[in-house]
Protein backbone atom coordinates (compact mmCIF):
# COMPACT_ATOMS: atom_id res chain seq x y z
CA UNK A 1 0.00 0.00 0.00
CA UNK A 2 0.92 3.73 -0.50
CA UNK A 3 -0.03 7.23 0.11
CA UNK A 4 -1.19 8.54 -2.81
CA UNK A 5 0.39 11.96 -1.38
CA UNK A 6 4.47 10.77 -1.91
CA UNK A 7 3.84 10.75 -5.77
CA UNK A 8 4.84 14.59 -5.59
CA UNK A 9 6.92 15.94 -7.78
CA UNK A 10 7.25 16.65 -11.54
CA UNK A 11 9.88 14.30 -11.70
CA UNK A 12 8.53 11.52 -10.00
CA UNK A 13 5.12 11.77 -12.04
CA UNK A 14 7.06 11.52 -15.44
CA UNK A 15 8.65 8.32 -13.58
CA UNK A 16 5.35 6.84 -13.31
CA UNK A 17 3.56 7.99 -16.19
CA UNK A 18 6.49 6.45 -18.73
CA UNK A 19 5.31 3.02 -17.20
CA UNK A 20 2.14 3.29 -18.54
CA UNK A 21 0.48 1.49 -21.46
CA UNK A 22 -1.19 3.50 -24.68
CA UNK A 23 -4.54 3.37 -23.08
CA UNK A 24 -3.46 3.84 -19.10
CA UNK A 25 -2.02 7.18 -21.00
CA UNK A 26 -5.08 8.47 -22.27
CA UNK A 27 -7.19 7.55 -19.44
CA UNK A 28 -4.88 9.46 -17.28
CA UNK A 29 -4.91 12.55 -19.35
CA UNK A 30 -8.82 12.06 -18.92
CA UNK A 31 -9.10 12.87 -15.63
CA UNK A 32 -9.89 16.22 -14.91
CA UNK A 33 -8.82 16.82 -11.00
CA UNK A 34 -4.60 16.50 -10.45
CA UNK A 35 -5.88 14.66 -7.55
CA UNK A 36 -7.51 11.99 -9.35
CA UNK A 37 -4.94 12.06 -11.84
CA UNK A 38 -1.75 11.40 -8.93
CA UNK A 39 -4.38 8.56 -7.54
CA UNK A 40 -4.48 6.62 -11.07
CA UNK A 41 -0.91 7.49 -11.41
CA UNK A 42 0.30 6.12 -7.88
CA UNK A 43 -2.28 2.47 -8.52
CA UNK A 44 -0.42 1.81 -11.73
CA UNK A 45 3.23 2.10 -10.11
CA UNK A 46 2.18 0.45 -7.13
CA UNK A 47 0.35 -2.48 -9.32
CA UNK A 48 3.15 -2.76 -12.10
CA UNK A 49 6.13 -2.91 -8.86
CA UNK A 50 4.29 -5.30 -6.78
CA UNK A 51 3.46 -7.88 -10.10
CA UNK A 52 7.03 -6.82 -11.33
CA UNK A 53 8.05 -8.11 -8.25
CA UNK A 54 6.18 -11.40 -8.54
CA UNK A 55 6.44 -12.37 -12.23
CA UNK A 56 10.50 -11.02 -12.80
CA UNK A 57 8.58 -9.24 -16.15
CA UNK A 58 9.76 -5.42 -16.68
CA UNK A 59 7.14 -3.05 -15.17
CA UNK A 60 6.44 -1.03 -18.03
CA UNK A 61 6.37 -4.43 -19.84
CA UNK A 62 3.02 -6.17 -18.12
CA UNK A 63 0.07 -5.88 -20.17
CA UNK A 64 -3.32 -6.73 -18.55
CA UNK A 65 -6.88 -7.42 -19.51
CA UNK A 66 -10.42 -7.61 -18.09
CA UNK A 67 -13.16 -9.15 -17.61
CA UNK A 68 -16.91 -8.60 -18.63
CA UNK A 69 -17.40 -6.58 -15.59
CA UNK A 70 -14.03 -4.44 -15.53
CA UNK A 71 -11.60 -7.06 -12.98
CA UNK A 72 -8.21 -6.60 -13.90
CA UNK A 73 -6.14 -9.28 -14.49
CA UNK A 74 -2.33 -9.71 -16.05
CA UNK A 75 -2.51 -10.92 -19.61
CA UNK A 76 -1.63 -15.27 -19.70
CA UNK A 77 2.38 -15.98 -20.57
CA UNK A 78 4.12 -13.21 -18.71
CA UNK A 79 5.11 -15.68 -16.59
CA UNK A 80 4.85 -19.49 -15.12
CA UNK A 81 3.58 -18.28 -11.36
CA UNK A 82 -0.03 -17.67 -11.45
CA UNK A 83 -0.21 -13.88 -9.94
CA UNK A 84 -3.90 -12.92 -9.46
CA UNK A 85 -4.65 -9.29 -7.98
CA UNK A 86 -6.86 -6.87 -7.21
CA UNK A 87 -6.64 -3.13 -6.62
CA UNK A 88 -8.20 -0.32 -4.64
CA UNK A 89 -7.99 3.53 -3.70
CA UNK A 90 -9.42 6.37 -1.77
CA UNK A 91 -8.08 9.56 -0.43
CA UNK A 92 -4.76 9.05 1.12
CA UNK A 93 -4.37 5.33 0.61
CA UNK A 94 -3.90 3.15 -2.46
CA UNK A 95 -3.56 -0.63 -2.08
CA UNK A 96 -2.56 -3.67 -4.00
CA UNK A 97 -3.63 -7.38 -2.81
CA UNK A 98 -1.73 -10.17 -4.57
CA UNK A 99 -2.09 -14.26 -4.30
CA UNK A 100 -0.75 -16.93 -6.05
CA UNK A 101 -3.31 -19.29 -8.05
CA UNK A 102 -6.47 -17.60 -5.88
CA UNK A 103 -9.13 -15.08 -6.74
CA UNK A 104 -8.39 -12.23 -4.31
CA UNK A 105 -10.75 -8.54 -3.89
CA UNK A 106 -9.68 -5.87 -1.77
CA UNK A 107 -11.29 -2.60 -0.78
CA UNK A 108 -10.43 0.31 1.46
CA UNK A 109 -11.89 3.22 2.36
CA UNK A 110 -11.76 6.60 4.06
CA UNK A 111 -13.39 6.29 7.44
CA UNK A 112 -13.87 9.91 7.51
CA UNK A 113 -16.13 10.41 4.80
CA UNK A 114 -19.62 10.46 4.74
CA UNK A 115 -21.48 7.79 3.56
CA UNK A 116 -24.22 8.67 0.76
CA UNK A 117 -26.96 7.08 1.83
CA UNK A 118 -27.88 5.47 5.46
CA UNK A 119 -26.68 2.10 6.38
CA UNK A 120 -29.76 0.29 5.60
CA UNK A 121 -29.35 0.78 1.72
CA UNK A 122 -25.92 -0.65 2.03
CA UNK A 123 -26.14 -3.40 4.59
CA UNK A 124 -28.57 -6.80 4.41
CA UNK A 125 -30.46 -7.02 7.99
CA UNK A 126 -27.73 -9.81 9.86
CA UNK A 127 -25.34 -6.84 9.15
CA UNK A 128 -27.61 -3.99 10.29
CA UNK A 129 -28.50 -5.95 13.61
CA UNK A 130 -24.67 -6.49 14.40
CA UNK A 131 -23.83 -2.76 13.80
CA UNK A 132 -26.13 -1.18 15.56
CA UNK A 133 -25.42 -3.81 18.88
CA UNK A 134 -21.85 -2.18 18.67
CA UNK A 135 -21.12 1.32 20.64
CA UNK A 136 -22.24 4.38 19.08
CA UNK A 137 -18.97 5.52 19.49
CA UNK A 138 -17.44 3.32 16.99
CA UNK A 139 -20.46 3.34 14.09
CA UNK A 140 -18.65 4.92 11.59
CA UNK A 141 -15.82 2.92 11.61
CA UNK A 142 -18.10 -0.49 11.93
CA UNK A 143 -19.84 0.66 9.02
CA UNK A 144 -16.58 1.17 6.84
CA UNK A 145 -15.72 -2.39 8.11
CA UNK A 146 -18.92 -4.06 6.74
CA UNK A 147 -18.69 -1.84 3.58
CA UNK A 148 -14.82 -2.92 2.46
CA UNK A 149 -15.79 -6.45 3.73
CA UNK A 150 -18.85 -6.83 1.35
CA UNK A 151 -17.15 -4.95 -1.22
CA UNK A 152 -13.76 -7.41 -0.87
CA UNK A 153 -16.23 -10.19 -1.53
CA UNK A 154 -17.72 -8.68 -4.60
CA UNK A 155 -14.58 -7.64 -6.31
CA UNK A 156 -12.98 -11.22 -5.21
CA UNK A 157 -15.99 -12.91 -6.85
CA UNK A 158 -14.88 -9.80 -9.98
CA UNK A 159 -18.97 -9.84 -11.04
CA UNK A 160 -19.65 -6.32 -10.18
CA UNK A 161 -22.44 -5.19 -8.24
CA UNK A 162 -24.28 -7.83 -10.68
CA UNK A 163 -23.90 -9.55 -7.20
CA UNK A 164 -26.61 -7.88 -5.58
CA UNK A 165 -25.73 -5.89 -1.89
CA UNK A 166 -28.57 -8.01 -0.10
CA UNK A 167 -28.05 -11.30 -1.50
CA UNK A 168 -25.16 -11.71 0.83
CA UNK A 169 -24.27 -10.72 4.68
CA UNK A 170 -21.08 -10.64 6.30
CA UNK A 171 -19.89 -10.93 9.72
CA UNK A 172 -17.31 -8.15 11.65
CA UNK A 173 -16.62 -10.14 14.69
CA UNK A 174 -14.96 -11.69 13.47
CA UNK A 175 -14.74 -11.57 9.78
CA UNK A 176 -17.19 -13.55 7.65
CA UNK A 177 -19.38 -14.13 5.00
CA UNK A 178 -22.22 -15.29 6.62
CA UNK A 179 -24.63 -15.77 4.75
CA UNK A 180 -24.12 -16.38 0.46
CA UNK A 181 -27.22 -17.74 -1.56
CA UNK A 182 -25.81 -19.09 -4.31
CA UNK A 183 -25.19 -23.00 -3.61
CA UNK A 184 -22.55 -23.53 -5.81
CA UNK A 185 -20.36 -21.13 -3.52
CA UNK A 186 -19.77 -22.59 -0.11
CA UNK A 187 -18.95 -20.16 2.30
CA UNK A 188 -16.11 -21.77 3.81
CA UNK A 189 -14.37 -21.06 0.15
CA UNK A 190 -13.89 -17.37 1.08
CA UNK A 191 -11.92 -16.37 3.77
CA UNK A 192 -12.35 -12.28 5.09
CA UNK A 193 -10.35 -10.01 6.56
CA UNK A 194 -10.11 -6.14 8.11
CA UNK A 195 -7.54 -3.98 9.41
CA UNK A 196 -7.48 -0.26 10.60
CA UNK A 197 -4.45 1.50 8.94
CA UNK A 198 -4.26 5.20 9.80
CA UNK A 199 -8.19 6.62 9.35
CA UNK A 200 -8.88 4.05 6.75
CA UNK A 201 -10.80 0.61 6.45
CA UNK A 202 -9.46 -2.07 5.00
CA UNK A 203 -10.80 -5.04 3.61
CA UNK A 204 -9.53 -8.54 2.11
CA UNK A 205 -11.05 -11.27 0.60
CA UNK A 206 -9.13 -14.35 -0.18
CA UNK A 207 -10.32 -17.87 -2.05
CA UNK A 208 -9.34 -21.06 0.16
CA UNK A 209 -9.56 -24.23 0.88
CA UNK A 210 -11.64 -25.15 4.18
CA UNK A 211 -9.46 -25.04 7.63
CA UNK A 212 -6.01 -24.09 4.98
CA UNK A 213 -3.63 -21.57 6.64
CA UNK A 214 -3.26 -18.09 5.25
CA UNK A 215 -0.20 -16.12 6.04
CA UNK A 216 -1.18 -12.05 5.01
CA UNK A 217 2.12 -10.29 4.28
CA UNK A 218 1.56 -6.43 4.49
CA UNK A 219 3.95 -3.68 3.18
CA UNK A 220 3.57 0.30 3.35
CA UNK A 221 6.05 1.86 0.82
CA UNK A 222 6.26 5.04 -0.47
CA UNK A 223 6.05 6.63 -4.36
CA UNK A 224 9.51 7.15 -4.54
CA UNK A 225 11.19 3.42 -2.76
CA UNK A 226 8.63 1.95 -5.84
CA UNK A 227 10.36 4.42 -8.34
CA UNK A 228 14.09 3.34 -6.49
CA UNK A 229 13.21 -0.14 -6.77
CA UNK A 230 12.58 -0.01 -10.24
CA UNK A 231 15.70 1.51 -10.79
CA UNK A 232 17.39 -1.02 -9.16
CA UNK A 233 15.81 -3.89 -11.44
CA UNK A 234 16.66 -2.31 -14.95
C1 LIG B 1 -16.22 -0.84 -9.44
C2 LIG B 1 -16.22 -1.65 -8.17
C3 LIG B 1 -15.46 -2.93 -8.45
C4 LIG B 1 -15.46 -0.98 -7.00
O1 LIG B 1 -15.48 0.34 -7.06
P1 LIG B 1 -14.90 1.36 -5.98
O2 LIG B 1 -15.10 0.85 -4.59
O3 LIG B 1 -15.51 2.64 -6.34
O4 LIG B 1 -13.34 1.46 -6.30
P2 LIG B 1 -12.03 0.75 -5.74
O5 LIG B 1 -10.97 1.76 -5.68
O6 LIG B 1 -12.27 -0.07 -4.52
O7 LIG B 1 -11.69 -0.31 -6.88
C5 LIG B 1 -11.46 0.09 -8.18
C6 LIG B 1 -10.58 -0.96 -8.82
O8 LIG B 1 -11.18 -2.24 -8.73
C7 LIG B 1 -10.84 -3.00 -9.89
N1 LIG B 1 -12.10 -3.48 -10.46
C8 LIG B 1 -12.90 -2.92 -11.40
N2 LIG B 1 -13.95 -3.72 -11.64
C9 LIG B 1 -13.81 -4.80 -10.84
C10 LIG B 1 -14.59 -5.98 -10.63
N3 LIG B 1 -15.69 -6.25 -11.33
N4 LIG B 1 -14.16 -6.88 -9.73
C11 LIG B 1 -13.03 -6.67 -9.03
N5 LIG B 1 -12.24 -5.57 -9.18
C12 LIG B 1 -12.65 -4.65 -10.08
C13 LIG B 1 -10.08 -2.08 -10.82
O9 LIG B 1 -8.69 -2.36 -10.67
C14 LIG B 1 -10.41 -0.71 -10.30
O10 LIG B 1 -9.38 0.24 -10.41
P3 LIG B 1 -8.85 0.74 -11.83
O11 LIG B 1 -10.07 0.98 -12.66
O12 LIG B 1 -8.08 1.98 -11.52
O13 LIG B 1 -7.98 -0.38 -12.34
C15 LIG B 1 -17.66 -2.03 -7.82
O14 LIG B 1 -17.69 -3.00 -6.82
C16 LIG B 1 -18.61 -0.90 -7.48
O15 LIG B 1 -19.10 -0.22 -8.35
N6 LIG B 1 -18.91 -0.66 -6.25
C17 LIG B 1 -19.87 0.39 -5.84
C18 LIG B 1 -19.58 0.88 -4.48
C19 LIG B 1 -20.69 0.50 -3.49
O16 LIG B 1 -21.81 0.96 -3.51
N7 LIG B 1 -20.34 -0.42 -2.57
C20 LIG B 1 -21.23 -0.83 -1.54
C21 LIG B 1 -20.49 -1.62 -0.49
S1 LIG B 1 -21.54 -2.01 0.86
Amino acid sequence: MIDPGTLATPHQRARAADLLAPEEQRRWRRYRFARDRDLFLATRLLVRSVLANYTGVEARALRFSSNAHGKPSLVEGHSEVDVRFNLSNTRGLVVCAATMGREVGVDVEDIQEVPGLGAEYYLAPPELAELRAGSLADRRAEFYTFWTLKESFIKARGEGMSIGLSSFAVGIRPPRLLEYRDGAFHRSRWRLFAFAPTTHALALCIESREGERIEIVSRRTSAQELLDALRTCR
